[in-house]
C-alpha cells in the first residue's frame, strides 16, 4: 500500500479551482482532505474506484465492506490494493455492524482496515468503545453515523473522533428518524466533535446550507451512485435518474435478510417486489465471484454484476435524488457540489457585508 496522505500534504498540492479557505473546516483538518464532502459508503456500490476517484478530486472516498465476500481479509486486501493502484490520498472504509454483520468480519479485518485507511467508519450498531480502541491502536480515526442525540453522545464517550447525523431523507438504511437540520442542531449543542450533515444532500446548495448550520462537512451518498466509478447496476442508475424526492420511501419493505431496519428506497420497486410472483429476484456475485440468490424483499446493493428482476430490489435513495440527473465522473460530481456551495457561501457572506446595520 502507499502512503496515506495526511493533513500537511495539502500545502503542496495545487488547490483546485474555485477552492478557497472558506472551506477549510475542522473535518478536512482532521482527515486532510481540501473538501468538506465524504462519500458515504455505501456497500458494493462504494468501489474502490469509486473512493479512490473522490479522494483524488479532494473528498473523502469510502469503501464500502457490506459486500458479501468483502468481510474477509482477502476480500478486504483485494480491494485496498485496487484502492491503493488509483490514489495515495486519504480514504475510509465503512462497516455496518449489526451483531449478524459483526459476525461475519472475519478476524483480523479490523486491524487491517485501520492500518490502511485514515478512517474507519461504524454504522448500523450502538457506539462501542472495543471497536473504537481497536481502530486507534491500528492507526486511524473513528467515524460513527448515528440517527438521534442520545447516539451521537455514546459515540462520542467511547473515543469517537467524527459524527456523522444522518437524517431520515437519506438513502439507504436509515438510522435517523427526524429532519437533518432538527437532528444536526441537536447533535452540536451536545457534542464537541467535527459533525458531519447525512441525507437528502445532493446539491452545493444543500451543501452551503448544512455547513452555514455548523456542519464542518457533508456525507453524499445517493448522487454517488450515479458516479461513473460506482459499481451500480445501469437499470437502478437510470431509475435514479428519472426520480424526484417524492418517489422515495421510508419503509421496512426488504427485510427478508435485515429486519427492523428501516431504509429508504424508490417507491417503484417497493410495487415491482409486491407484485413479483416467487421466491428470488434475481442473483449476484460476491468478490470471489460466487453467485448468490436474491430472495424477494431481500436487502442488498444492486451491482453490475446483479441479474434478474433488477426494478424488484432494493433501490436505495435518499430524498437527494432529485439532484440525480445524469451519470457524471465522481470528480465532476464533487466539483459541481462544492463550485455551488462556496458560491452560495460567498453569496450570503456579500450579503451580510452589504446589509444596512
Ligand atoms: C446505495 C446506498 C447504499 C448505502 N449503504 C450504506 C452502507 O453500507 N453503510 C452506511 O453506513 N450507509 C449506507 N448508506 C447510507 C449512507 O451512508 C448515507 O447516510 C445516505 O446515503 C445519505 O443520504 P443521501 O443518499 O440522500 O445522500 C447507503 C446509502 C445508499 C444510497
Amino acid at each position: 500500500m502507499r502512503e496515506q496522505g495526511g493533513p500537511d500534504e495539502d500545502a503542496d498540492r495545487p488547490r483546485e479551482k474555485g477552492s478557497g479557505d472558506m472551506l477549510t473546516t475542522r473535518f478536512t483538518e482532521l482527515v486532510g482532505c481540501s473538501v468538506p464532502i465524504q462519500q458515504a459508503g455505501m456497500g458494493a456500490v462504494a468501489s474502490p474506484e469509486l473512493a479512490a476517484a473522490v479522494s483524488e478530486a479532494g473528498g473523502l472516498g469510502m469503501l464500502g465492506m457490506a459486500r458479501s465476500g468483502g468481510r474477509t481479509v482477502r476480500g478486504l486486501r483485494l480491494q485496498l490494493n485496487r484502492l491503493a493502484a488509483l490514489t495515495a490520498r486519504p480514504f475510509g472504509i465503512n462497516f455496518i455492524v449489526t451483531p449478524e454483520s459483526l459476525a461475519e468480519v472475519e478476524p483480523g479485518c479490523f486491524e487491517l482496515a485501520a492500518s490502511s485507511a485514515r478512517i474507519i467508519e461504524f454504522f448500523y450498531g450502538w457506539p462501542n468503545r472495543s471497536l473504537v480502541d481497536l481502530v486507534h491502536q491500528g492507526g486511524a480515526l473513528v467515524s460513527w453515523q448515528v440517527g438521534s442525540r442520545e447516539e451521537a453522545v455514546a459515540a462520542a464517550e467511547v473515543g469517537c473522533d467524527l459524527v456523522v447525523a444522518q437524517g431520515v431523507a437519506a438513502g439507504g438504511h436509515v438510522r435517523g428518524t427526524i429532519g437533518l437540520q432538527a437532528l444536526l442542531d441537536e447533535v452540536l449543542l451536545e457534542v464537541d466533535l467535527p459533525v458531519l450533515a447525512a441525507g437528502g444532500i445532493g446539491t452545493g446548495r444543500a451543501v452551503a446550507a448544512a455547513l452555514m448550520a455548523g456542519a464542518s462537512g457533508v456525507r453524499v451518498g445517493t448522487r454517488f451512485v450515479a458516479a461513473a466509478e460506482a459499481d451500480a447496476h445501469p437499470e437502478y442508475v437510470d431509475q435514479l435518474i428519472a426520480a424526484r424526492a417524492e418517489d422515495t420511501v421510508y419503509t421496512e419493505a426488504f427485510s427478508t435478510n435485515w429486519p427492523n431496519a428501516p431504509h429508504r428506497v424508490l417507491r417503484s420497486c417497493v410495487a415491482a417486489a409486491e407484485a413479483f410472483e416467487g421466491q428470488f429476484v434475481g442473483e449476484t456475485l460476491d468478490l470471489d465471484g460466487t453467485s448468490e440468490k436474491l430472495r424477494r424483499f431481500g436487502s442488498l446493493t444492486v451491482t453490475r454484476d446483479t441479474t434478474g428482476r433488477i426494478d424488484a430490489m432494493s433501490l436505495w435513495a435518499g430524498e437527494s435524488v432529485g439532484a440525480v440527473n445524469r451519470v457524471q465522473p465522481a470528480a465532476e460530481i464533487l466539483r459541481e457540489l462544492w463550485e455551488e456551495a462556496e458560491t452560495q457561501l460567498r453569496s450570503v457572506s456579500v450579503a451580510q457585508a452589504v446589509a444596512p446595520v
